[in-house]
């Protein structure tokens, strides 16, 4: 065994048992005098550190960490999906930030569930594998400098770097039961659910109880080999609505940027069946849930948004606008064709020329959702959604006719009631972003709805020229 360069004060690495711990004690403390003069020599260096921005290696890439304020992405960031991103057009940079979640409902359990992940300072919800990966191997590596930060600084947990074996095979040991574990609650919760002798609610909680389990990564995908998936892909067709709902839910969680349990889920037929649901009358609550697993099943899958289109999948969301009841669904509806839009746009533009986004961008060629948008007369059901009276429902409606203006503006142009919404908006938002400027909020929410409306009359005027 070598001793790791890092604190290691000879110019070559130095078998461990030829050092006493108290040696060591003297190698760090020499370690700190050195590490401090590197880090004062890349300062005196700037220059350097920006080109080394530019030229990213694959294995730099980043995770942008948003906030609520608009952020530059660099270059090879990986962003979060969900998030609000634009295109600053003075600057040509992408910005991205936190959505404002003030006028959105927050289911409080589900909150609380998500909780373990979020203390990881990671969403699987919203992130691609590849960017999961890299997140994942970020902070592993950030847990170990910071565990070897905080053993430099302790001489007990330099004592430790010469544990016996035995010692550290045991701490080996307990972490696998840890590990263990989330895997036999899963095995206990899938033959509950599974078992002919449970009761409806049984089931119903078992499945509650999956939805949480399941949005980690790696419980997804062993909820795959444990059969869990399918059994919850056939739970969609059960005569009983609410095991219909609570099966849409987990298999969403399941197929949150998990490409694996995505892949397997299109060919165990969920989509098909979701479409189903969506298609037939059903209780608000079962399409909610349905609509939900789509949409984690569609977002960053170019094959199943092909087999999306293929299947009708876009008539059939759109029938829900005429089904009454349904007005909760629109907003959804309409934040996953804008996210399936941007998801394409950003590819397209980016400057990452991996083999594997190159087949990337292949498939996503081959999803040509805004002209099938566009011919099934969606350019208008979305504009109307202008007069419905929520901010934050304005805001993602405005973002959508924006980025659909190219290949909607004809049907706009001739749209009188757009005219007239869009007028009226402006002045409510004027007067909106007016007070919010007299609070003292330069910047603010209102501001920039208003400047997305202003955009938009601009660039319906600038047709007519
Ligand atoms: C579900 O139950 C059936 C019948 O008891 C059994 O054959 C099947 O293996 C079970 N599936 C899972 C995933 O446990
Ligand atoms: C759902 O449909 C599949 C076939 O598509 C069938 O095998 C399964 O038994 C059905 N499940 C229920 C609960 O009806
Ligand atoms: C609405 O139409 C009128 C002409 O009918 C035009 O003068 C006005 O600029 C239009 N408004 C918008 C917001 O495009």
């Amino acid at each position: 065994v070598l001793i790791s360069p890092l604190w290691n004060p000879l110019p070559h690495p130095v078998p461990v048992s030829n050092l006493s711990p108290l040696d060591c004690i003297l190698c760090i403390q020499q370690e700190f005098a050195l590490t401090k003069t590197e880090e004062s020599d890349l300062k005196e260096e700037n220059g350097k550190e920006s080109v080394a921005e530019d030229d990213l290696d694959p294995e730099d890439l980043e995770v942008f960490y948003p906030t609520y304020q608009w952020q530059t992405v660099r270059p090879g960031q990986a962003v979060p999906a969900g998030l609000h991103v634009r295109l600053n057009l003075q600057t040509g940079e992408r910005e991205a930030r936190l959505p404002d979640n003030k006028n959105e409902k927050s289911d409080m359990k589900y909150q609380k569930k998500r909780k373990r992940l979020d203390e990881m300072h990671i969403d699987s919800n919203s992130f691609t594998a590849q960017e999961l990966k890299e997140a994942l191997a970020k902070m592993k590596e950030k847990e170990k400098t910071e565990s070897t930060m905080e053993e430099k600084a302790n001489l007990e947990d330099v004592r430790q770097r010469f544990r016996p074996i035995e010692e550290l095979k045991k701490e080996f040991e307990e972490l696998n039961m840890k590990i263990e574990t989330d895997l036999e609650v899963m095995v206990k919760l899938i033959n509950k659910f599974n078992s002919s002798t449970s009761t409806l609610d049984e089931k119903v909680a078992a499945l509650y109880d999956l939805e949480y389990y399941v949005h980690q990564v790696d419980n997804a995908k062993d909820f795959l080999s444990l059969g869990g998936l399918q059994l919850v892909i056939n739970g969609l067709n059960s005569t009983e609505p609410v095991l219909k709902e609570h099966a849409a839910f987990v298999l969403g969680a399941a197929l949150s940027s998990n490409p694996r349990v995505q892949v397997e889920a299109i060919e165990g037929g969920a989509l098909q069946k979701l479409l189903v649901i969506l298609a037939t009358e059903q209780p608000l609550a079962v399409k909610k849930k349905a609509l939900f697993a789509l949409s984690s099943m569609l977002r960053h899958f170019p094959y199943a948004q092909l087999q999306f289109l293929k299947l009708g999948g876009l008539h059939v969301l759109r029938n829900l606008f005429k089904e009454k009841g349904m007005e909760t669904l629109y907003i959804r509806i309409v934040t996953l064709l804008y996210d399936l839009i941007v998801e394409k746009m950003l590819l397209e533009d980016s400057e990452n020329k991996e083999d594997q986004l190159e087949e990337k961008v292949q498939q996503y060629k081959q999803v040509n959702l805004v002209p099938a948008v566009v011919e099934q007369g969606w350019c208008g059901i979305i504009s109307n959604l202008l007069a419905l009276p929520e901010h934050d429902t304005r805001e993602k409606v405005l973002k959508t006719v924006r980025i659909l203006m190219a290949a909607c503006r004809d049907k706009y142009q001739g749209d009188y009631a757009l005219n007239t919404t869009l007028s009226m908006l402006r002045i409510e938002y004027e007067e909106l972003a007016a007070e919010e400027q007299r609070e003292g909020d330069n910047d603010g929410y209102f501001k920039e709805l208003l400047s997305s409306i202003n955009t938009i009359i601009q660039e319906l005027r600038s047709g007519y020229l």
